[in-house]
């Protein structure tokens, strides 16, 4: 009887880790094998945060995460929240790495600046405050660094006008300026 039990239990973890090795394949289409992808459609998902990559996906699949560019990710909806988790452990797992950026040092510079300190001025907070020293994030708030700058311009564009829901992006875009973002974007690229 015991065997049994343990045999079913093996059977039943092996096609759930085959399920997701499948599934896995699918995604590192888009986002590479090791999601350091540096096509700049699509965002690096290496070493991104396990609880805000769970409740990403599950936005996508309920689609509470709308964005121009959401289509990409409907094949989720066929997704459970097992194999969410799964895929989710697998990417986060895997180191990131920072791009490589062609940009002015003062245009970096300020990208810094903006990052550290904010734009007082402009009653933008310090991204620092939230996103972490390194831009590592921290639970439900993402990891920035490393990440492709044209998708991080989309995305601070669509939390300014709205085609990008979120508890606290909107408001804090406020006023900084299409070359703020881009700025911000290509120091974050860079670590
Ligand atoms: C056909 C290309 C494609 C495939 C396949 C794909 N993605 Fe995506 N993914 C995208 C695009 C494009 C976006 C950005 C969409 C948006 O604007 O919200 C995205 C967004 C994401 C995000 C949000 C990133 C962030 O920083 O907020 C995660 C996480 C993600 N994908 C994981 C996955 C996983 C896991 C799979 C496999 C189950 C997968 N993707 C399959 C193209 C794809
Ligand atoms: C008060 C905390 C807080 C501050 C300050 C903050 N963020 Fe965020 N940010 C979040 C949270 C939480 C999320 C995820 C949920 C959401 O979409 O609102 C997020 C999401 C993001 C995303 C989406 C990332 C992705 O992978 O799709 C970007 C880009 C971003 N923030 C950039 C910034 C920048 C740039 C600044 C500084 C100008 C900043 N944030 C300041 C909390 C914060």
């Amino acid at each position: 009887m015991k065997s049994k039990v343990i045999a079913a239990f093996f059977l039943s973890m092996m096609i759930s880790s085959f399920a997701s090795a499948d599934r896995i394949g699918i995604c590192a289409g888009c986002h590479g094998l090791d999601g350091n992808i540096t096509d700049p459609l699509y965002p690096k998902i290496a070493g991104q945060q396990l609880n805000y990559m769970i409740a990403e996906l599950k936005a996508y699949r309920s689609d509470a995460r709308q964005t121009p560019d959401s289509g990409y990710m409907g094949l989720l909806k066929g997704y459970t929240d097992e194999e969410i988790r799964q895929i989710s452990e697998y990417f986060a797992a895997q180191t990131p790495k920072p791009g490589i950026v062609e940009a002015d040092e003062k245009v970096i510079a300020l990208g810094k600046s903006i990052y550290e300190k904010g734009i007082p001025a402009k009653n933008v907070s310090a991204c620092a405050e939230c996103h972490g020293d390194k831009a590592e994030g921290r639970s439900k708030t993402p990891r920035l660094s490393g990440q492709n700058t044209s998708y991080f311009v989309k995305q601070m564009i669509w939390y300014k006008t709205g085609e990008r829901t979120g508890k606290m992006m909107p408001d804090l875009v406020g006023d900084m300026t299409e070359e703020e973002i881009e700025a911000v974007g290509l120091y974050l690229e860079s670590i």
